[in-house]
């Protein structure tokens, strides 16, 4: 069965932050920081979907889609990242579960989507080792839990964003600015990828993926120069964490004087057997020659195409091109596809003409890579409901439905109508 689904996460949706004993994580720490988000924006009550889920999974249901991703929040179930569990942390997510199976909807939970236990940071985050055993210990109490109902499991949520943005550029929590010193993150997070999936087979999970944020990577122009950059670039986005776990091997970057703590063992780790990736996907990545900024290439931006509310280049057949390209690249080393995001951001309008046009490339362009003979068994759109998109606060919306984030109103936009009818023309 084709899953079909929408997307959300944790710290972006759930608020009740300090509800039935949550342990602070980075991005409460961050979001509450002067300066960080915009407008001083938190996640202190975003979408009160910890409250509202029933609401959510109504809404699902009249969209007819047959799947969810979700994140689980770390803090909720080890509040302080570590030891005993929370047992009203993983009621929670019982209830939603049940919730979902309830409604016909198979739950693809994520087990880390960037909300890392504040505690933990303050023992140096994703740049101590010891996070990765942390976090497989986290792994075991869910599916502990959970896995005679979950059958599906995404570990990681975009380890590149989450080292990039958070450990080099400062742009996200823990507001790190290392630049390629914050190499190590990549390391401890696809090991700690690598140590869940042993934690969720021997709980018995049957499906585990890892979701990777993946683009195609252009030069910007036939430049040695600029060529050069573009594959440095394609080597930190993309290789680096694609590559160990289907591969088990790293792109080489000794070029950038950094070195990872890679041990005996930890690549066999990383590239245990998965069941499928998870790709999202937003846009492709236009690179030049290095300027002087610490790092070895340029983000010259895509030009020449339509731009989202966020100012990202709408390009469709990107997607295509980018599963065309990791087909040729992994051949049978290639688990089936899953698109775990895509999606936009638009004026806060209810006739959301550009988010059906995005929706609509995109999934025409899905349709092209199958034909091309790319494997791909599920499509998540980001996102069900407008949510905290991270530094830019309530500002970008992404939702199917609307939030008025001053009543708590859901309301479906044109797209989530389009939607329902692509998904069940019969229905309407
Ligand atoms: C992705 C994130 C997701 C959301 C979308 C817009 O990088 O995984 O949480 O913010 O971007």
């Amino acid at each position: 069965m084709f899953l079909w689904g929408t997307a959300t996460a944790a710290y972006q949706i759930e608020g009740a932050v300090t509800e039935d004993g949550r342990g602070v994580s980075i991005w409460d720490t961050f979001s509450h920081e002067p300066g960080r988000t915009r407008d001083g924006h938190t996640g202190d009550v975003a979408c009160d979907h910890y409250h509202r889920w029933p609401e959510d999974i109504a809404l699902m249901s009249g969209l007819g889609v047959n799947a969810y991703r979700f994140s689980i929040a770390w803090p909720r179930v080890q509040p302080t990242g570590t030891g005993e569990a929370n047992p009203k942390g993983l009621d929670f997510y019982e209830r939603l579960v049940d919730g979902l199976l309830d409604a016909g909807i198979t739950p693809a939970p994520t087990l880390f989507h960037w909300d890392l236990p504040q505690a933990l940071q303050d023992r140096g985050g994703w740049m101590n080792r010891d996070t990765s055993q942390y976090f497989a210990e986290y792994a075991a109490i869910v599916a502990d839990r959970l896995s005679d109902r979950v059958k599906m499991w995404i570990t990681l949520n975009e380890p590149f964003i989450h080292m990039a943005y958070g450990y080099g550029l400062g742009i996200h929590a823990p507001g790190q600015a290392l630049l390629l010193d914050a190499l190590p993150v990549a390391h401890h997070q696809l090991l700690g990828h690598g140590l869940a999936v042993q934690a969720l087979r021997a709980s018995g999970a049957e499906q585990v993926l890892i979701t990777n944020n993946c683009t195609p990577v252009r030069p910007g122009s036939d430049s040695e120069a600029d060529r050069a950059a573009a594959d440095a670039y394609d080597a930190l986005h993309n290789r680096l964490f694609n590559d160990p776990v289907l591969l088990g091997t790293y792109p080489d970057l000794s070029a950038y004087g950094v070195e990872m703590d890679v041990r005996d063992g930890d690549l066999d780790v990383i590239s245990a057997p998965l069941d499928g990736l998870g790709v999202n996907y937003y846009n492709p990545t236009r690179i030049g020659a290095p300027t002087d900024d610490g790092l070895p290439f340029t983000d010259l931006g895509i030009t020449g195409h339509p731009t989202t509310a966020f100012g990202w280049p709408v390009v469709p057949d990107g997607l295509r091109e980018l599963l065309v390209g990791l087909r040729d690249r992994y051949g049978a080393a290639l688990p089936p596809i899953h698109i775990t995001e895509n999606g936009c951001s638009t004026e806060d309008t209810l006739d959301d003409q550009d988010r059906i046009a995005f929706l609509d490339g995109h999934l025409t362009a899905l349709d092209q890579a199958g034909a091309e003979g790319v494997d791909v068994r599920g499509y998540f759109v980001w996102s069900l409901l407008d949510n905290f998109e991270w530094a830019e606060g309530y500002h970008q919306r992404f939702g199917l439905v609307q939030v008025d984030f001053d009543t708590q109103r859901r309301t479906p936009r044109a797209s989530y109508t389009w939607l329902r009818n692509r998904l069940s023309p019969d229905a309407s």
